[in-house]
């Protein structure tokens, strides 16, 4: 196999930064204050408050007065991965509840009063677990970054953007992993664009989801001349496959621990969990043309993906086909999307059409075109930035 691993060196600082979430579910003041303060006291774990996040490492949890439904309970929430780690607690400690505790998942059982030491040890058995995982985890997993693009509106050039970003990042650094996926069901054009005959598309994947691993991706997959890995959208409607709710958005997060970079031909957005992808993507490109209709559906757009919770930062807003002497210029243009332009790429007809005619990339075409040196700027800027980034644990909190 081709494929290299390439241990980032985000990913290596980490190893020593292992900081795990903690939170409690308990109802006896003492007991919970007690808890507190011995936490507090220990390097490597932090108290989550936020009650609605997604995941947290440790869970302390109380068991009340219905043990059974509690742990019903603990078993969805170990089994949906929103918790790690679970210790119990409670004020009896009678077969009855330990038992089914531990065949719920629990790891330990504090009793109470509450024992110092015992929590002590308890708390650095899964700090030692976390560390050892996430150095192993340094040496085999990349982290990739997903680049989603947008268009404003159909023919504005979203398609020439998400092929040459792709090819252009891998231009940048021929050892990198880069994928770049076809969202657009039915009229996926991103094989054309790059002369390819794919013969896998993302809903045949779907089928063997279960078997996804990074050998399967990458013979399922076609590869271009430039390195790029190719994942195309399906191009006709099956009544029969159902594919998991979510679908897409664990395919890209699956894909990132084998991919550096992946880029996203976004296109109309089947999913629904589109923002889930947007909150998991690096950046969002918006292309767009220097058109009032365009500007306004920028600014919409940039309006619905922050609404889901999208960092404003993360949304890039790119003009293509720029002019110079345009009718609206960028800061008039800043003025009706209430954000800057992220960056022009210039209007160059004749290099971006036998691009497309010849299945070419705009680098092969013309690699010292003023596109294409746009491009290659926009794509210097990327992997480099990566490299800089944290990463590990923290990619949750972001
Ligand atoms: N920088 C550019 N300069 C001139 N024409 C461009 C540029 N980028 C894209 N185009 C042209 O715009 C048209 C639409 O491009 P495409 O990528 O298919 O858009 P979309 O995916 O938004 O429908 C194509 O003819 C393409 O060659
Ligand atoms: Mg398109």
């Amino acid at each position: 196999m081709n494929a290299k691993v390439v241990i980032s060196k985000d990913l290596n600082k980490s190893t020593k930064a292992t900081l795990l979430s903690v939170q409690f579910a308990v109802k006896t003041e003492e007991v919970r204050d007690s808890l507190s303060k011995i936490v507090k006291g220990l390097d490597g774990f932090f108290l989550l408050e936020d009650k609605n996040a997604d995941r947290v490492d440790v869970l302390v949890l109380e068991i009340g007065n219905s043990p059974e439904s509690e742990f019903q309970t603990i078993s969805s929430l170990l089994q949906e991965n929103v918790v790690e780690t679970l210790f119990l607690t409670s004020a009896r400690m009678t077969p009855d509840i330990l038992l089914p505790a531990l065949r719920a998942g629990a790891k330990e059982f504090f009793q109470q009063p509450i024992n110092k030491d015992e929590v002590i040890e308890a708390f650095q058995k899964v700090l030692l677990k976390a560390r050892q995982s996430d150095q192993s985890d340094a040496s085999t997993t990349r982290l990739g970054k997903i680049f989603s693009v947008l268009g404003a509106k159909g023919g504005v050039g979203t398609t020439t953007f998400a092929v040459n970003l792709a090819t252009s990042i891998q231009a940048q650094d021929k050892d990198k992993l880069v994928a770049l996926v076809d969202m657009n069901i039915l009229l996926g054009e991103v094989p054309l664009f790059l002369d390819l005959e794919a013969e896998t598309d993302w809903e045949e994947i779907g089928k063997n989801f279960s078997r996804l691993d990074e050998a399967y991706l990458q013979s399922a997959m076609a590869r271009h001349s430039s390195g790029v890995y190719v994942l195309p959208a399906p191009s006709k409607l099956e009544k029969e496959t159902h594919l998991p709710a979510g679908f897409l958005f664990q395919l890209l997060r699956s894909m990132r621990r084998f991919f550096d970079y992946i880029v996203v031909d976004s296109g109309m957005i089947i999913d629904e969990s589109y923002a889930k992808i947007f909150a998991e993507s690096e950046a969002i490109y918006l292309v767009s043309i220097l058109s009032l209709p365009c500007l306004i559906n920028v600014r919409k757009l940039q309006e619905s993906i922050s609404a889901t919770g999208v960092g404003k930062e993360k949304i890039r807003v790119i003009a293509n086909r720029f002019e110079k002497r345009a009718q609206i210029s960028p800061s008039e243009a800043t003025k009706i999307i209430g954000t800057d332009i992220g960056m022009t790429i210039p209007n160059n007809y004749s290099v971006a059409m036998s691009a497309i005619n010849n299945g070419k990339t705009i680098l092969d075409i013309s690699g010292n075109s003023d596109v294409a040196r746009a491009y290659k700027k926009l794509a210097a800027s990327l992997v480099d930035r990566a490299i800089e980034r944290p990463g590990g644990v923290f990619r949750w909190f972001r």
